[in-house]
């Protein structure tokens, strides 16, 4: 078509149309022009990191395979079979678990991840990297992923796919579970978690569990619905939404003692809601805001209210 040749002729076309097809015209070409949104690497950086890190990383094996080997299983050509993977994953290797479908995430921004994957240019397996020294172990207590505060989106077992981590001191690590919005349990977070963190079995060091079915209860009966978080000075707040309310828990340490305070706001609440707390292991649960009573805290409808709750360990 001699429309898209060039704007001299497009020009010239549009002089002698009535003004409903210009119209029409114009909006067709900006139609086509919109559906050929090219993979951007800077888009698949983002959703990678929400979606994907917790799971795979460059250069080795962790829950899932490296970004080396997706880079080289999946070349430029093969960005059809990535796509077809990431919508509706297989099995292959019998000693990981099922990687989750990201049914969640447009083609866009998939081929965008896979963009992604294929400009970091990984060359080196974890089989190149020496790792022989001994010595070198101070040098790594600087990997950003030893500080404390960290968050990490991660799996952790007894929990949904994605969780995140909140390693919150070097004595507690804190798993919250992005599908039931809430926290889970905590274990005795240690600074080299993230290392071999597969390896450790945190599950028969947890020393705290909440056990209540629902962390928050409104009359409606909303299932919550995760929609990300903040890191503010380090600790995370993360943010659900409840039908038309929506809740923002900041999670931060308690100075001088063992254990963690949730800042808790809460958003256009338009009937009252229950807090649960209820939980095994040996804490003391206050709220410097609100009384509890039978490990329950009743909330009243409100524009915003803000719960102040600590949970702290002997
Ligand atoms: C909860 C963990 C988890 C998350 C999150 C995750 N994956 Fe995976 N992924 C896996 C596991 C486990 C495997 C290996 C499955 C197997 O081999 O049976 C895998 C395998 C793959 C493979 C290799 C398939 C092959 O042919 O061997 C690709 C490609 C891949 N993932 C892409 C992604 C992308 C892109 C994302 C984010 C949008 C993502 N994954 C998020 C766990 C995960």
């Amino acid at each position: 078509m001699t429309i898209v040749s060039g704007k001299a002729e497009l020009r010239i076309l549009m002089f002698h149309l009535p003004y409903s097809l210009k119209t029409t015209l114009l909006l067709t070409i900006s139609l086509s022009m919109h559906s050929y949104a090219k993979p951007d690497e800077a888009t698949g950086k983002r959703e990678f990191d929400i979606n994907c890190q917790a799971c795979h990383v460059a250069d080795k094996l962790t829950v899932g395979p490296s970004l080396h080997y997706i880079a080289e299983q999946y070349p430029a050509g093969k960005s059809a079979d990535f796509l077809a993977w990431v919508k509706n994953p297989g099995r292959k290797n019998p000693d990981t678990i099922q990687m989750p479908a990201m049914i969640h995430l447009s083609e866009d921004y998939i081929l965008s991840i896979h963009a992604y994957i294929l400009a970091m240019k990984i060359t080196a397996p974890s089989s190149a990297i020496k790792k022989d020294d001994a010595n070198e172990k101070p040098a790594q207590k600087n990997r950003p992923e030893q500080a404390r505060p960290y968050v990490k989106r991660i799996f952790l077992p007894e929990t949904s796919p994605v969780s995140i981590a909140v390693m919150l001191t070097d004595r507690m690590g804190i798993a919250w579970d992005t599908t039931s919005c809430r926290v889970r349990y905590t274990w005795p977070g240690t600074t080299d978690f993230f290392d071999g963190y597969y390896k450790e079995k945190i599950t028969n060091k947890i020393f705290y569990r909440e056990t209540a079915k629902n962390y928050l209860s409104l009359s409606e009966n909303y299932k919550p619905e995760f929609k990300g978080y903040e890191v503010i000075n380090g600790t995370p707040q993360f943010i659900c939404q409840y039908g038309v309310t929506t809740t923002y828990e900041h999670i931060v340490p308690v100075m001088g003692f063992n254990g963690f305070i949730r800042i808790l706001k809460i958003d256009n609440l338009k009937s009252p809601l229950t807090i649960h707390l209820d939980h095994t292991g040996d804490a003391t649960v206050t709220s410097t805001t609100h009384s509890i009573q039978d490990n329950s805290l009743i909330v009243p409808a409100s524009p915003t209210q803000e719960i102040q709750l600590q949970v702290i360990f002997p």
